[in-house]
């Protein structure tokens, strides 16, 4: 079992367009029972009283015009506890990878990476809150997880 938590700033549009873009990769794949797989934030922006936000406008009309459902998905923080219970963590970014083993601790800095790293690219994933551009943002997550998905065969 692979237990991935992909990870970004907010936890409202990159890394869950990861976690259910993965879910529905795996699903498809009929690798459901290989993976278990989850998202969250390096900063409590997005959780309020323990609530987190939902899905992000932009991305859910995005997921949604491709079959993803992103019902129930709310934004949730890292913590150090999540160190055991996860064998990798995918970050969008490089202050991602940086916050990640700030949260986590030594103990767990091997297990901090950049998504792009599996399709075999340095860069960061485009960060729509900036850039505007979903689709571009889409793109770079989609071709990560590709490389993921061999990688974990
Ligand atoms: P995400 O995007 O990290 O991809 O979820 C952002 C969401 C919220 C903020 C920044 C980025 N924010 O500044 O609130």
């Amino acid at each position: 079992m692979h237990k991935i938590m992909f990870v970004c700033l907010g936890n409202i549009c990159r890394s869950p367009m990861a976690e259910l873009l993965f879910k529905d990769m795996v699903k498809k794949a009929g690798r459901e029972k290989e993976f278990y797989i989850e998202s969250c934030a390096t900063s409590d922006e997005n959780v309020w009283n323990g609530v987190g936000a939902p899905v992000y406008p932009q991305i859910k009309t995005l997921l949604e015009s491709r079959g993803i459902s992103c019902a129930g998905k709310r934004a949730q923080v890292l913590t150090k506890a999540h160190g055991e219970q996860f064998d990798l963590f995918l970050c969008m970014d490089d202050s991602n990878v940086r916050n990640a083993r700030r949260i986590l601790g030594e103990k767990h800095a091997d297990k901090c990476q950049k998504l792009l790293s599996y399709a075999g690219e340095s860069g960061n994933v485009a960060d729509p809150w900036y850039t505007r551009d979903f689709n571009l943002a889409y793109e770079d997550i989609k071709r990560g997880l590709e490389g993921l998905l061999n990688s974990l065969s």
